[in-house]
């Protein structure tokens, strides 16, 4: 991968940032969102190189404490909104975004957007944002019981895809009592008409 593209560092220098902040499952993780953004964005048309190296670090952040990932956001100076701060995992994907320009050197705006929007969704996603927004749902590891389908599903369309990953996250929200949120909330609506024709199989 072409990491110094985007930032000063190797792929090499990448990974040992990314192993030496998480976990080996989220390492695993990290290396399959890579793979499988760069597969969607060759099949929708984002760029290939951008989405493998946004997927590497998208949860560069999330293996530190809660309280660091929030203190990361605050030194930013960024004020949080209220459902925002009731919903810790949103944090990881804001701090990764500060994380990725202040420490790792990356200036790609449409990278770092993807990065900081990869757990919330919002309105009006660019084709990379919905590439790596699809590519955390959907990577190989991913288990949960309807992921073979959303993975099927988002081959079939990304539109089909996020249109049911976002309407899936929001009813689990509202089942474990988060708020929504902005941003979660933009892009439902955008997709509120996106009916789903792609079969379980
Ligand atoms: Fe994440
Ligand atoms: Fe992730």
């Amino acid at each position: 991968m072409e990491t110094k593209k985007f930032c000063p560092f190797s792929e090499e220098e990448i990974k040992a940032v990314l192993k030496a902040r998480m976990n080996e499952h989220r390492f695993e993780h990290s290396l399959n969102v890579a793979e499988r953004a760069a597969f969607l964005a060759e099949k929708y048309g984002a760029d290939i190189e951008k989405a493998a190296f946004a997927g590497l670090i998208h949860d560069i952040c999330k293996g530190i404490p809660k309280e660091e990932q929030l203190s990361v956001i605050e030194k930013e100076g960024i004020s949080l909104d209220e459902d925002t701060l009731k919903s810790p995992a949103l944090w990881h994907s804001i701090a990764g975004a500060i994380y990725s320009e202040h420490e790792l050197g990356v200036t790609d705006k449409d990278v770092l957007n993807a990065i900081r929007y990869h757990t919330s969704g919002r309105g009006n996603m660019s084709i990379l944002e919905k590439v790596v927004y699809m590519a955390d749902l959907t990577s190989a590891e991913r288990n949960y019981p309807d992921a073979q389908y959303t993975r099927d599903l988002t081959d079939y369309s990304l539109d089909e895809g996020i249109a049911y990953g976002v309407r899936w996250i929001a009813g689990d929200l509202e089942k474990r009592g988060f708020p929504k949120g902005k941003d979660t909330e933009a892009l439902l609506e955008e997709y509120k008409n996106v009916e789903i024709t792609f079969e379980k199989g």
